[in-house]
């Protein structure tokens, strides 16, 4: 081989390879794992219309993947690294599964701390596979086994379906303004109180959760009573991998429960985060400061919508940023105030960040202090960071001098009167009070 057919070999390598990198960096994979004998998703004719809306917005954003759940070789992770980045369960007929190897509990919680997002879709004649059920009971979530199934007689079609509406089934929540689904037929589930859980859509007072094949209701036949049952369950990871679980296939209608848990929507961006002395405004995040200081701080938030960064504006008076300057305990806790729209890079003329600051003074304590950053609100992406300063004391020619200080000049007036007065008695004694030398002798 010569040198040349060398080099071309070598650089077409090399461009293939970047190629491959480039297309891989911005496609996210998406695997569907489902059941043919309840949703073929090959014959896409038989598949509910949920269903194909929920594969028609996988297919529109990532490259997907259709499996079986009697698919040997699922596998989540290629080495360390996630194969794919959003995970779809849909509802099983069998517990026993062949895919066990690669769908079992230890991996999907190795899936979620790497950062990856599960759906999973409940039903009444499914089941959940052994593995998905004991993974979403450590979460803190219960769905009722098979053929278990929500009913109401308070508020039912004729059908038998559970009338849904948003004032009593609807949880206030960031995800799902107002319910689309008005009937349904499906599973609940119970909750823990984990703190990363949060119910979406709940049970009337009314409804409970029942074999449907057994008549009087006893005690080994039901799952959930009332409130206590819910239709969709949210849950954020401090990593911010989310997971939802939705107990009928009628719930994928709701787009905003299937966009919140593939990291479409409600995702909050710290776009940069500054901090400086107000006297030095150019020295951006000194790792010094001094006892007094003058401090600002200022962030910029973004979120995503439709795909794009917009500014995050906060409205309510609880989702509001704080800043906390701590040293183990905060020293300082500050609401952040606005600023108004920026843009998070130089460049850029887009404004697509809301900036918000903090002006305080530094505290009367020398020490390593942090810039601590902490937003959790539920629904939304958790915003944290971290910024470390040391704060000195004054140094030695930093101190005020003695009569900048107000305390001092009583001292420093009455050294002045002492001088004054040693004067005033020398001349009082030479010259005012002479002895009458006459008088004495007299
Ligand atoms: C679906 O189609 C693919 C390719 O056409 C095939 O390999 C697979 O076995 C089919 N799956 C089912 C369950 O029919
Ligand atoms: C920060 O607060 C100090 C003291 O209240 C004030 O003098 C200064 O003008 C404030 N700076 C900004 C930028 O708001």
């Amino acid at each position: 081989m010569n040198a040349r057919v060398l080099f071309l070999a070598v650089f077409s390598f090399f461009a293939v390879c970047s190629a491959i990198s480039a297309v891989d960096l911005d496609v996210q994979h998406a695997l569907v794992v489902y059941d043919p004998k309840l949703n073929d998703l090959n014959d896409t004719e038989t598949v509910s219309t949920e269903v194909n809306q929920l594969l028609n917005n996988l297919n529109d954003n990532y490259k997907v993947t259709l499996k079986t759940y009697d698919d040997e070789d699922i596998k989540l992770f290629f080495d360390d690294a996630l194969r794919y980045d959003h995970l779809v369960l849909l509802p099983s007929s069998k517990k026993g599964i062949a895919a066990k190897s690669g769908l079992s509990q230890h991996q999907l919680l190795d899936y979620i701390n790497g950062n990856g997002n599960i759906l999973v879709v409940g039903g009444v004649s499914a089941v959940l596979p052994d593995a998905i059920r004991v993974f979403l009971n450590e979460i803190g979530i219960y769905p009722s086994p098979k053929n278990f199934k929500l009913t109401d007689h308070f508020h039912s079609t004729p059908e038998g379906k559970v009338e849904l509406d948003s004032t009593t089934n609807l949880i206030p929540n960031r995800i799902v303004k107002t319910l689309s689904v008005k009937e349904y037929e499906g599973s609940a589930a119970l909750v823990n109180n984990n703190e990363h859980i949060f119910p979406i859509i709940k049970g009337s007072p009314t409804s409970f959760t029942a074999k449907s094949a057994v008549e009087a209701i006893e005690q080994d036949a039901t799952w959930t009573f009332g409130e206590q049952g819910f239709l969709a369950v949210g849950f954020q990871a401090l990593n911010n991998a989310r997971l939802a679980w939705v107990g009928s296939e009628a719930l994928l209608a709701e787009a905003g429960l299937y966009k919140w848990t593939f990291q479409q929507q409600n995702v909050l961006k710290l776009q940069f985060v500054e901090h400086f002395k107000e006297d030095t405004p150019l020295d951006i995040n000194p790792t010094l400061y001094r006892i007094k200081d003058q401090s600002i701080y200022v962030i910029g938030v973004s979120e995503l919508v439709d795909g794009k960064w917009v500014p995050y504006e906060v409205l309510e008076e609880e989702d509001q940023l704080q800043l906390a300057f701590k040293m183990l305990d905060p020293y300082q806790r500050l609401n952040l105030l606005p600023l108004g729209f920026v843009s998070s890079t130089k460049e850029s003329e887009q404004l697509d960040a809301f900036a918000y600051f903090a002006n305080f003074t530094v505290p009367d304590h020398h020490g390593m202090f942090t810039f601590e950053l902490d937003y959790k609100r539920t629904g939304l992406s958790y915003l944290s960071d971290a910024k470390i300063v040391t704060v000195r004391h004054l140094a030695n020619d930093e101190f005020k001098r003695s009569w900048d200080i107000t305390n001092s000049w009583l001292y420093v007036a009455s050294a002045f009167l002492v001088a004054v007065a040693w004067f005033l008695f020398v001349v009082n004694y030479i010259y005012v009070s002479k002895t009458d030398l006459k008088k004495k002798n007299i």
